[in-house]
């Protein structure tokens, strides 16, 4: 109600684009409503940072890019996942990415469509960045600690994710993300190698060393999660936050 109110406030004075933002916007504040989150202006753009996904990369390996490594992950039968999987889901969105963001591994639509986070879980995480400027369209870049979708969605085994993990590896030493998202317990334990709770490892930036670089870290719930159990929403609001002041940060400052 207190949305709905602002909202038609603010619409007398707005012009249809901006209505449009407006109404993303809300939807998102809606998803957060329950655990206390009632909108914040976005108050800045990373365009500078956010080349189109189609734009090549740079490489020390000239022969390595994002689509050969897609190629051999859909031809790979390292692991038994790719006896069961219909599409592995190599991972996608900008090559040039300000953050990319982890997650465990394909689910049924990703499996069938061959794309990672496109189902229910995948619309959640989309919201959920596009609150913080984040999109897999322009400065994101999306993938899976597995490829292939382990059977009945049950934990990746550790001989899956250690096949697959060169995979990751090549694709986080190509991309050079600014910063990377671990969405779930699956994936920051898989490349935190601990056996920690999330809850004592989210929401606090740390890092992680690939390939002899270092990348700024942040875990966060799985949206999976948040869709179980609403009282993760708030925690996991606060960590989105957090992301956007830290990459205020690398931007400048604003
Ligand atoms: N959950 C994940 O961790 N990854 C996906 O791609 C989809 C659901």
């Amino acid at each position: 109600m207190i949305v709905n109110a602002v909202y038609l406030t603010y619409t007398i004075y707005m012009t249809q684009a901006e209505k449009q933002k407006t109404a993303d916007f809300l939807d998102l504040a809606l998803d957060f409503y329950t655990c206390g989150y009632r909108g914040e202006k976005r108050e800045y753009d990373f365009e500078d940072d956010a080349p189109s996904a189609k734009k090549s990369v740079d490489s020390a390996d000239k022969h390595e890019s994002i689509e050969k490594i897609a190629e051999e992950i859909r031809a790979c039968y390292n692991c038994q996942l790719g006896k069961t999987r219909t599409n592995a889901a190599p991972g996608e969105g900008a090559l040039q990415p300000l953050v990319m963001v982890i997650g465990e591994g394909p689910g049924a639509d990703e499996d069938a469509q061959g794309r990672p986070f496109v189902g229910k879980a995948g619309q959640l995480l989309d919201k959920m960045l596009a609150s913080i400027n984040l999109s897999r369209n322009t400065n994101c870049f999306i993938a899976n600690v597995v490829k292939c979708r382990p059977p009945n969605n049950r934990d990746p085994y550790p001989e899956e994710t250690s096949a697959c993990a060169h995979f990751l590896e090549r694709q986080i030493t190509l991309l050079k993300p600014k910063f990377i998202l671990i969405a779930g317990r699956i994936a920051m334990q898989t490349l935190l190698k601990t056996t920690v709770a999330i809850g004592k490892m989210r929401g606090k930036i740390t890092e992680l060393t690939v390939g002899g670089a270092s990348y700024p870290l942040l875990i966060t719930y799985h949206p999976a999660a948040l869709l179980r159990n609403e009282d993760l929403k708030r925690p996991a609001w606060e960590d989105l936050k957090l992301l956007r002041s830290k990459l205020e940060e690398l931007n400048g400052g604003s």
